[in-house]
């Protein structure tokens, strides 16, 4: 059995205070793209886990938790082996892991003949990581809470963009401590984007997109911030950091202009790829 298990970007990102848990209070609309890492389940006498990218390769990989989560919570012998083709970059704020381990959650359900419900599902999904409940959802949805608690939305265009990265690695617990030391203004770009999707609005869907921690990885990398100018500059008509970075995106008119920018960016030795969000 095979499966694809699609990176996402943050169309907007607003952070609205710390909780008790030490998280951060999310509003984010998070959407599925096409750029994806492949995972293959075979049947096997014991439990084996192999990936593309050798320093995936470990046991602490969240494939192989989202794995042992499913087999204790169905009470069923850890019995396959699973290979990842990793395509999705790493880590960049893209959600490549947790979409391994939302694919790795769904495929073995699949494949033992669905032992468990969806709500169970979820529950396990979010044991796994904050990204990992959207990532089983795997369609447009307003992410709040941690980024949990999943309203589908309805009515998100289909975009071309390409998703593209400058540089150095940002852990992301790093980058929410800056966050909070820099006591920035809270941004509501999410409802901004609602009523733009609500109302059918395109130029609004793309003038309120946004990513909070935009300040913040400017300084920190500001590669970041360099990308995203050179995505405008090559006819974006927006250009945002996903997640805590560093990958950024911008939107594109259509896929020929998309393909045209990635390989431009491409050419300026920047890892690059033209894709399309799901919906
Ligand atoms: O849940 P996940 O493992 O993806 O989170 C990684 C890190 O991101 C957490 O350890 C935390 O530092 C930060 N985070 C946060 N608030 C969220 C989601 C993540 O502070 N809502």
């Amino acid at each position: 059995m095979k499966i694809n298990a699609y990176a996402k970007i943050n169309l907007t990102l607003d952070i609205h205070g710390t909780r008790t848990d030490g998280f951060h209070e999310l509003r984010s609309v998070m959407v599925p793209v096409s750029l994806c890492d492949v995972i293959t389940v075979l049947p096997s006498e014991d439990f084996s886990f192999d990936c593309s990218v050798k320093e995936l390769c470990g046991t602490d990989n969240l494939c192989v938790r989202a794995a042992k989560l499913f087999f204790a919570t169905a009470g069923i012998k850890p019995s396959v082996s699973i290979y990842l083709e990793k395509n999705i970059p790493f880590p960049a704020g893209l959600g490549g892991g947790s979409a391994d381990a939302a694919a790795v959650l769904e495929a073995l359900n699949g494949f033992f003949g669905e032992p468990l419900g969806r709500r169970t599902l979820f529950s396990l999904a979010e044991k796994l990581g904050s990204d990992v409940p959207f990532c089983l959802l795997s369609r447009p949805a307003l992410c709040e809470g941690r980024g949990e608690m999943l309203t589908p939305i309805d009515g998100v265009p289909e975009l071309c963009v390409v998703i593209a990265i400058g540089g150095s690695r940002l852990p992301t617990p790093q980058v929410f401590r800056e966050y909070d030391s820099a006591s920035l203004a809270v941004r509501n770009d999410t409802d901004a984007f609602l009523d733009a999707v609500k109302n059918n609005e395109l130029c609004g869907i793309i003038s309120s997109s946004g990513n909070a921690f935009e300040p913040i990885t400017d300084m920190l990398a500001p590669e970041t911030k360099l990308l995203r100018n050179e995505m405008l500059a090559l006819g974006a008509k927006s250009s945002h950091l996903s997640g805590s970075g560093p990958a950024v995106y911008g939107v594109f008119e259509n896929a020929e202009k998309a393909s045209i920018a990635a390989k431009e960016l491409e050419n300026k030795g920047f890892f690059a790829v033209s894709c399309k969000t799901l919906i």
